[in-house]
């Protein structure tokens, strides 16, 4: 059966000392207790190779939020999934909307990155959605629909049943605007059923399809309760332990 994921995205927050002590709070937070969902910190590259040590392996996976479409070489200033896995990482966020609208990471682009990622062993968790203009165009699905066959359909089934996908609607993520329960809903069963036509209703029963855009203590409970939403990417409250705490906890 699938998972349940709690994953944060720290993305460009806390120094190197703040990202340690952070870790180390979340770690000591569930240190008695035994969470009902999969917990993930995805940090910036410079923490991982520091964080990963620390916490608890068996209750806190950790991962990177970017990797190169390179598998190394003179490509300065970019980090390739084998240097993500070789801090013990086991997670990398791909396709996130910031990456795609400010760094322009096409559709292609990351084609290679998840082939890189999975090559290494490591788990994508790729993300999704649409921008609120092609809501309002009613175009959301088609949106969705074109960044996972484009990027992920030309695996195998056996490489896509390894992926974590993210929908992310990028009018949510960030502005305090979370999608209903009801709109979350309605695209991870489109998503679920794009799965199945492509891989079969195995595949898409167990793929975990985590919700990210605004999801907080208060909204999580409501929206994992969807019966195709299986956790969620956090941003802003995963940058303090207790906020990230309280959404794990919606899982209990
Ligand atoms: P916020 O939770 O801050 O809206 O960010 C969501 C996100 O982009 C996670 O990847």
């Amino acid at each position: 059966m699938r998972k349940n994921i709690v994953a944060g995205n720290w993305k460009m927050n806390k120094t190197l000392q703040e990202g340690i002590a952070l870790a180390k709070e979340l770690n000591e937070v569930l240190a008695n207790e035994k969470p009902n969902c999969d917990v993930v910190i995805c940090t910036p590259f410079i923490h991982l190779a520091s964080v990963t040590p620390l916490v608890d392996p068996a209750k806190i996976g950790v991962g990177a939020e970017n990797c190169a479409d390179k598998e190394s070489g003179a490509f300065t200033g970019e980090v390739s999934a084998a240097m993500v896995a070789s801090t013990g990482a086991k997670y990398v966020i791909l396709g996130h909307s910031e990456r795609r609208a400010y760094y322009h990471e096409t559709i292609e682009t990351l084609a290679v990155k998840v082939r890189l990622a999975l090559d290494n062993g490591l788990t994508p968790i790729f993300c999704v959605g649409e921008v609120l203009e092609d809501r309002e165009a009613g175009k959301q699905n088609e949106v969705v629909h074109e960044q996972l066959a484009g990027s992920l359909f030309d695996l195998t089934a056996e490489d896509f049943s390894k992926i974590v996908i993210a929908y992310e609607p990028v009018w949510a993520i960030g502005t305090g605007k979370t999608a209903t329960a009801a709109q979350a809903q309605e695209m991870h069963a489109f998503i679920r059923r794009a799965i199945a036509d492509k891989y079969g209703k195995e595949v898409a029963d167990n793929t975990s399809i985590l919700y990210g855009g605004s999801c907080k203590a208060s909204n999580a409970k409501e929206l994992f309760a969807n019966p195709d939403v299986d956790g969620g990417l956090i941003g802003g409250a995963s940058l303090k332990a207790a906020d990230f705490k309280g959404i794990i906890d919606a899982f209990n």
